[in-house]
């Protein structure tokens, strides 16, 4: 048994996350969590909410709330989506915790003692009527460039021009609109990631069996431009973690606080501790999946992620991580999304556009987005999302391969043999060819869920159903009950237990679906079956079993251009 970390990035709080952000984090991260489980290792899952920086400030403000509240509020909507989503994280925490604001606080003294911070001189504006200073972001001006009147502090949107707020004319606050601004000096830390590029640089060569994705950002970043740039840790913000030295204050950087970009990663040991203080374990309990000093020397750390979050997980937080000179545990492996599109253009936060976790919890459940998403999972390409291809996969994966073999099978042995497993004939050639075949297959999908091949996995699982309905259709119990009761038997004791089989394989897929066939089995065993031939006879003649509630239903072209129609608009 080994011990395996997974972290998903962590969603950041304002708004609920459509479905392009689940598919390139969270959702991979729990199928690979729900495997890991299945074949019995010990699984430490981990997500929170990404709770600090401007956005949540200002999305607070826009719902008339003090920022901590909505952060609780918002917190607990995300929460109860990932559950009906069934993400099974071991927990689900939150980077405001006062574990997190301990260990950014050490994490930031033991870098100080290190010699890698430098505290920068800085000018930046100042907004005197919202009393704050501005992110270069959150400026709004006429670009010098192309004369376009609502240019960004750091980008022209229409010219594309990098810019810097200082050449903005006419510059506002885009938070009120004020145009009372004022350059002022600041003093922010700046973690010197420079000096570590060489140790930075070894570790990511040490990484060969990473995707070309991981490793082609990480090295871009690496070397782009003059290399590795120091990073400011700090902001002019009220809300976020206090800028401290360990548990000292940090004399000068008083009312500032990090940078959420420095405190966010910190929040997946955090989590970790944030679980343990659930469950009323000591800190050996977190530390031992953490320290290798105290017991992480044996685990194997997997992270999750959209491409746009590498360079902070192979660059910045590593740089975290071994600059603090602690055995803190780093990342074995990361596995990075590219992004998933929807109908002909982006899915879009700020423009409400695309299908969002609520909404498409209110039309269908879980597992149906599930299994799409995951079998289109955008990991050489980016992918697209369409209503016609989503309708035609579930319909023709889920419902017609999968659950019409469930109907088929348990609806015949119900009319024929009654509600228990018959107990006549035996197994012959057909039942054997199938469970050699069978055998491969599971082979072939434990290889690519382990390599964390997402689609490949959907599809080897695919092919799994398949075979089940192609033994059906070429056995025939209805046709040999005619003239071989007892071989028919036999038949269907196979097909009764190869849907508990199936149940076990498809689990990490579609979860709810598998819990109702393996309780259409009367069965609880989801041991996995290493042992094919063994596990085809774990549910005995005589053993009741009954037939599922419509497992999957299809998606009507009604539906179809209905939802279609519904969601290309703009979410208030
Ligand atoms: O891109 C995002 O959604 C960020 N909130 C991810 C942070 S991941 C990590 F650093 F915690
Ligand atoms: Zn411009």
């Amino acid at each position: 048994m080994a011990r395996i970390l997974i972290t998903s990035a962590i969603p950041y709080i304002n708004g609920i996350k459509h479905l392009g952000n689940l598919v390139g984090s969270q959702l991979p991260a729990d199928l690979f969590a729900r495997y890991m489980r299945a074949r019995g290792h010990e699984v430490m899952f981990i997500c929170a909410t990404d709770e600090h920086g401007t956005p949540a400030e200002l999305a607070a403000a826009k719902a008339g709330k003090p920022v901590e509240a909505y952060c609780a509020d918002m917190h607990a909507v995300q929460a109860e989506l990932a559950r009906g989503f069934r993400l099974s994280f071991d927990h689900f925490g939150r980077s405001s915790s006062q574990r997190n604001h301990r260990l950014t606080q050490h994490f930031a003294g033991k870098l100080d003692e290190a010699g890698l911070i430098a505290e920068v001189s800085e000018k930046q504006v100042f907004s005197i009527d919202d009393n704050r200073f501005l992110p270069d972001r959150y400026i709004t001006g006429t670009c010098p460039n192309c004369g376009y009147d609502a240019a960004r502090g750091d980008q022209c949107e229409n010219c594309t021009k990098q810019l810097d707020p200082t050449d903005l004319i006419n510059p506002r606050s885009s938070i009120s609109g004020s145009t009372n601004l004022e350059v002022r000096e600041t003093k922010h830390l700046f973690l010197r990631q420079r000096s570590l590029r060489d140790k930075l640089e070894a570790w990511i060569d040490s990484k060969t069996d990473w995707p070309i994705l991981t490793t082609s950002i990480a090295k871009k970043w690496l070397n782009d431009g003059d290399g590795l740039q120091d990073r400011g840790i700090t902001r002019d913000l009220h809300w976020g973690i206090p800028v401290r030295k360990g548990d000292q204050p940090w004399p000068g950087m008083e009312g500032k606080v990090f940078y959420v970009w420095f405190d966010a990663p910190i929040e997946y040991i955090a989590g970790t501790a944030e679980w343990a203080d659930a469950n009323g374990l000591p800190d050996a309990a977190w530390e031992r999946w953490w320290r290798t000093d105290k017991g992480a020397q044996d685990v194997t750390y997997y992270q999750f992620m959209g491409k746009d979050n590498v360079p902070f997980h192979t660059l910045s937080f590593p740089a975290t991580i071994l600059g603090s000179g602690e055995p803190w545990k780093l990342v074995d492996y990361l596995k990075s999304f590219n992004y998933l599109n929807y109908d002909g253009g982006q899915f879009s936060t700020s423009q409400g556009r695309g299908i969002f976790m609520d909404m498409a919890l209110s039309i269908l459940p879980a597992d149906y987005w599930r299994w799409w998403l995951l079998s289109h999972a955008p990991e050489s390409s980016d992918s697209e999302f369409t209503w016609e291809n989503f309708q035609s996969s579930v319909n023709k994966d889920l419902a017609d391969v999968l659950g019409n073999l469930v109907s088929r099978v348990t609806k015949f042995a119900t009319a024929k043999f009654g509600t228990t497993i018959p107990a006549g004939g035996s197994f012959g050639p057909q039942e054997t060819a199938l469970i050699a075949d069978l055998g491969a297959r599971i082979r072939d999908y434990e290889s690519c869920m382990e390599a964390m091949e997402v689609r490949k996995a959907a599809a080897e699982l695919r092919a799994i159903w398949v075979i089940g309905n192609e033994y059906l259709q070429s056995a025939a119990p209805w046709t040999v009950v005619k003239t071989d009761p007892d071989r028919a038997q036999a038949m269907v004791r196979l097909s009764l237990n190869l849907i508990r089989i199936y149940a076990i394989l498809s689990q990490p897929f579609i979860p709810d679906a598998a819990a109702s066939m393996m309780a259409a089995m009367g069965s609880d065993d989801w041991t996995w079956p290493s042992d094919l031939p063994e596990a085809m006879r774990i549910l005995q003649p005589g053993q009741t079993f009954s037939v599922p509630e419509n497992l999957f239903r299809k998606i009507t072209d009604e539906e179809r251009t209905d939802w279609q129609q519904r969601f290309s608009g703009i979410r208030a």
